[in-house]
């Protein structure tokens, strides 16, 4: 019988996803998975991704691995671990990151390294590790930033998070271009404010007051994990399969006005 008509379909395709333990990446492993896409979960928290692994379908087809990305020379061998398990790479969700609210006039060199590291080194090299000959599918693949709505737009408290948002922006541009003769597509996905752990203790989420703002800048309302999940999926899938380069805004209205 003929196979019904879905460009969406994940089946068959090995997708890599960091951050997997916890939030947006959690829900991308789940919906993924439901998709029929095999998985290579990453995440430095080793109770968060056997949590995850109870919640996706066919967990004995995916792979997981507890590792902290800033150690560049061991993610190297787990992705090769990975790909001689589950199989050659057809999709990165570079999600793993960290947040903070914090003062211009307060920041300090070792914060700003920090997150530089642990929000742009850590994509770029995951992602120079995928796509690398053996460990990349022959038939090419797709590779998504997580940015956010603060790459873009200005804030108080968000210099530092933003100049790594931002960042990723313009390292999808440059990779799309650098990696289309291999047949791999690179974008950047701009979520607006979703409850997730990483935001949940941060003023803007814990403050009343301040949280009925925040909702009153999205036209929608707040946002929930599977909306960015579901964009993530048309952007792995074959449905997206010219667009290269582009960001993503999926943020209930945000960016508008
Ligand atoms: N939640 C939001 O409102 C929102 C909005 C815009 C963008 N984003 C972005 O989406 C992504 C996911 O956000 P979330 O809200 O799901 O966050 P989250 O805190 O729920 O999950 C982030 C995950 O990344 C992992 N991680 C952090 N540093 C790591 C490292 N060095 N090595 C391995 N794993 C590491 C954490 O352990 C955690 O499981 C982030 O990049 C975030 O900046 C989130």
């Amino acid at each position: 019988m003929e196979k019904p008509f879905n460009p969406f379909s994940l089946e068959g395709k090995v997708i890599v996803i960091s951050g997997a333990a916890s939030g947006i990446a959690r829900q991308c492993a789940i919906n993924c998975s439901k998709m029929g896409a095999k998985l290579i979960l990453l995440d430095l928290n080793e109770e968060g991704l056997k949590e995850t692994m109870t919640m996706v379908e066919r967990p004995e087809e995916h792979y997981w691995a507890s590792v902290n990305l800033l150690d560049y020379e061991k993610v190297g061998g787990i992705v090769k671990e990975a790909v001689e398990k589950v199989g050659r790479i057809n999709g990165l969700l570079n999600c793993a990151g960290i947040s903070t609210t914090n003062l211009f006039k307060l920041t300090k060199p070792e914060e700003l390294d920090k997150f530089f590291h642990v929000n742009v080194y850590t994509g770029y090299f995951l992602a120079q590790e995928c796509t690398k000959m053996g460990n990349l599918s022959k038939e090419g693949g797709s590779i998504v930033f997580f940015s956010s709505v603060a790459g873009s737009f200005g804030e108080v408290g968000k210099s530092t998070y933003g100049m790594t948002k931002a960042a990723l922006l313009n390292l999808a541009k440059h990779l799309a271009c650098e990696m289309a003769r291999k047949n791999v597509r690179v974008n950047s996905i701009s979520p607006g404010a979703i409850c997730t752990p990483i935001n949940m203790n941060l003023p803007h989420m814990k403050d009343p007051e301040k949280r009925a703002a925040l909702e009153a800048q999205h036209l929608l309302g707040l946002g929930e994990t599977s909306d960015i999940a579901n964009a993530c999926i048309y952007l792995l899938s074959d449905a997206s399969r010219w667009v290269t380069g582009t960001n993503l805004f999926v943020d209930g209205g945000f960016s508008v006005r």
